[in-house]
């Protein structure tokens, strides 16, 4: 009996290692993939963090679900490509008879900044001919460079526990009048997750999970399109 025990603790661990090794292969590097007490709400070796650095440029699947007062499952998922170096975010997505990239252009601004230029490639109903649409947009996702949580005064909101990556720092901030953003940090400062909530007539909120990501540079290829 003691051996079966330890087989199946064995087994445990070895799956929980797995897990976690999952989360972002590069904070794998951190071997314990846990935060230290000083990160710990009712630990007595508690110091207030300040707002670290994040990396601002990469790539990798999401998954995304947005409501608000008009909208119940606006829910896609697919990869994305976030550049602020060329100041461009390609979003490719699948949805229910729907498959379409989404190229958001932050040079090309509406003149009071808020709306961006997004250019949708969408094939829907069937993956003939493809239809081009352009509009200017708020964006869903955003640019920000590396110190983005220091100069929004992002307040940090403890460690809590994601149903995907386990345990996550949180860091929470406003922008705007109505708009609540929470961005979601694994235990090497990537972002994994980040939700926000305008708190306007529509009632939007959404949340957005990043897997599979991969830090640095975007070539530029993936930004080209015919459809402007
Ligand atoms: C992370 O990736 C590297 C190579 O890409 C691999 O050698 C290493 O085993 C991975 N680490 C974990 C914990 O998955
Ligand atoms: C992961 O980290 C190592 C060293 O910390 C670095 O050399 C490597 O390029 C990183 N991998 C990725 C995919 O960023
Ligand atoms: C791993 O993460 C912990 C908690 O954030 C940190 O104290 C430690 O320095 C990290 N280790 C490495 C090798 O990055
Ligand atoms: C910004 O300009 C666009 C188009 O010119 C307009 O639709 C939008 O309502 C404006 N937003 C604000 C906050 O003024
Ligand atoms: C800017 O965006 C608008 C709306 O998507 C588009 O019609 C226009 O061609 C774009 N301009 C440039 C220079 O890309
Ligand atoms: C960028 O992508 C193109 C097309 O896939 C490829 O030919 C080129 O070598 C890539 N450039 C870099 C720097 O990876």
């Amino acid at each position: 009996m003691p051996s079966l025990y330890w087989v199946a603790l064995t087994l445990v661990l070895v799956i929980n290692n797995f897990c976690l090794a999952q989360n972002s292969n590069n904070s794998s590097d951190n071997t314990t993939g846990f935060f230290p007490p000083s990160q710990k709400f009712y630990s007595s070796g508690f110091v207030t963090p300040s707002p670290p650095n994040i990396q601002p440029e990469f790539r990798a699947n999401y998954m995304q679900h947005k409501f608000d007062v008009n909208i119940d499952t606006h829910i896609v998922s697919g990869f994305i490509y976030v550049s602020p170096s060329q100041q461009k975010i390609r979003a490719d997505a699948a949805g229910d008879g729907v498959l379409e990239a989404s190229f958001f252009d932050f040079q090309n601004t509406t003149s009071n900044g808020t709306m961006v230029a997004n250019a949708i490639v969408s094939f829907d109903g069937g993956v003939t001919e493809p239809t081009c649409s352009s509009f200017f947009v708020p964006p869903f996702v955003e640019l920000f460079p590396p110190d983005f949580l220091a100069q929004s005064n992002a307040v940090f909101s403890g460690v809590q526990i994601d149903d995907l990556y386990g345990p996550v720092d949180t860091w929470t901030f406003s922008k705007g009048d109505n708009l609540q953003v929470t961005f979601f940090l694994d235990p090497n400062n990537v972002l994994v997750r980040f939700d926000f909530a305008a708190s306007d007539s529509l009632r939007t909120f959404a949340t957005t999970r990043f897997f599979n990501i991969i830090p640095g540079p975007i070539n530029a290829t993936v930004f080209e399109t015919s459809c402007r």
